[in-house]
């Protein structure tokens, strides 16, 4: 049996990995992709999208533009520094011959839902604008979504944007909040652990060496971000934020710590603004879930996920 996955994303080079182990795991059946604004606009991230799905071989797989602006500020432009200017490390890919859907990855969602109802998985990693606007425009989406993953927050570490705040839930808040206290099972996959699960150059080498197109473009897409890490890690080689989020809705990691614990993102204007708030107090005597929690934050996966990341995608 494979999951049903709506992947909502900025793509971006680890989203573009994961897009990759989305596609090459055989327990998801990935039926739609709506973009954002975030590491790029969400007109580019949907180019992006489409040119990798053509190199996969996937122009079946419908591609959505969803926000371009988040709900209480405008797009700010985006990450090039992390990511490059195209947002997949200024690598220029074949440019596919489709066009993104005409209906927004907002419809896109609430569409899905109701022709895999009760069984559609939504992996976010991106900033959650899109999620927030389907919950807004269709309060009983909630009801037909077997769970969500989303990639984002930071709970017991510093942010990756702000010393508190994590990009994802950074750039919209006020979404991700909507997102997380939504009525539905969230699994929070935050930079307590993303920061933990890294790719060597060896990895890259062996993406690289692939003799599929779309692998061999992950390895160059990669260089960039490699690049980016250096003066964090010391050493280039990337974090695997959103692939690990990919991994984890796949079933394709052992979870070792993740308490269902309730989780609120401030919304102020102060220096707060971002926090992913997680109510991990009792934890110390090891991890409780909250009676009626819907979201469990993943705070340990030991086992390193790269080795399974790559020879997955290497089957591709
Ligand atoms: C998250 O922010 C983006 O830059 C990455 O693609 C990932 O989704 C990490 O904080
Ligand atoms: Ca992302």
């Amino acid at each position: 049996m494979t999951t049903p996955v709506y992947l909502d994303c900025d793509t971006g080079v680890d989203d573009a990995v994961a897009l990759g182990y989305l596609l090459a795991s055989p327990a998801i059946d990935l039926v739609g992709v709506g973009t954002v604004s975030g590491n790029t606009s969400a007109a580019q991230a949907a180019r992006n999208t489409l040119d990798l799905l053509a190199l996969a071989g996937r122009d079946d797989i419908p591609v959505a533009v969803g926000a371009h602006d988040h709900l209480s500020h405008p797009y700010d432009g985006g990450a090039p520094h992390v990511h490059g200017d195209n947002g997949i490390g200024g690598v220029q890919l074949p440019p596919a011959t489709r066009v993104p859907e005409e209906q927004s990855a907002v419809d896109l969602l609430i569409a899905l839902s109701h022709l895999y109802e009760g069984r559609l998985h939504i992996v976010t990693i991106g900033p959650m604008t899109n999620i927030a606007l389907a919950l807004e425009a269709d309060p009983t989406l909630p009801g037909r979504i077997a769970g969500v993953t989303a990639m984002g927050g930071a709970a017991l570490v510093p942010g990756n944007i702000s010393p508190v705040a994590e990009a994802n839930v950074f750039n919209d808040p006020e979404a991700a909040d909507a997102a997380l206290s939504a009525d539905w099972d969230v699994t929070l996959v935050p930079l307590d652990v993303t920061m933990e699960h890294t790719l060597s150059e060896d990895d890259r080498a062996a993406l690289l060496a692939s003799t599929n197109p779309f692998v061999q473009a992950l390895g160059e897409i990669l260089d960039h971000y490699f690049d980016f890490y250096l003066p964090i890690y010391g050493h280039r080689t990337s974090s695997l934020h959103d692939p690990l989020a990919a991994v984890i809705a796949a079933g394709g990691a052992r979870i070792d710590v993740a308490p269902r614990v309730p989780v609120r993102v401030d919304t102020t204007d102060g220096p707060g603004r971002g926090q992913t708030i997680a109510d991990l107090r009792g934890q110390r005597i090891g991890p409780r879930d909250h009676e009626g929690a819907r979201v469990r934050v993943v705070l340990r996966v030991d086992d390193p996920i790269a080795p399974h990341l790559v020879t997955t995608l290497i089957g591709v």
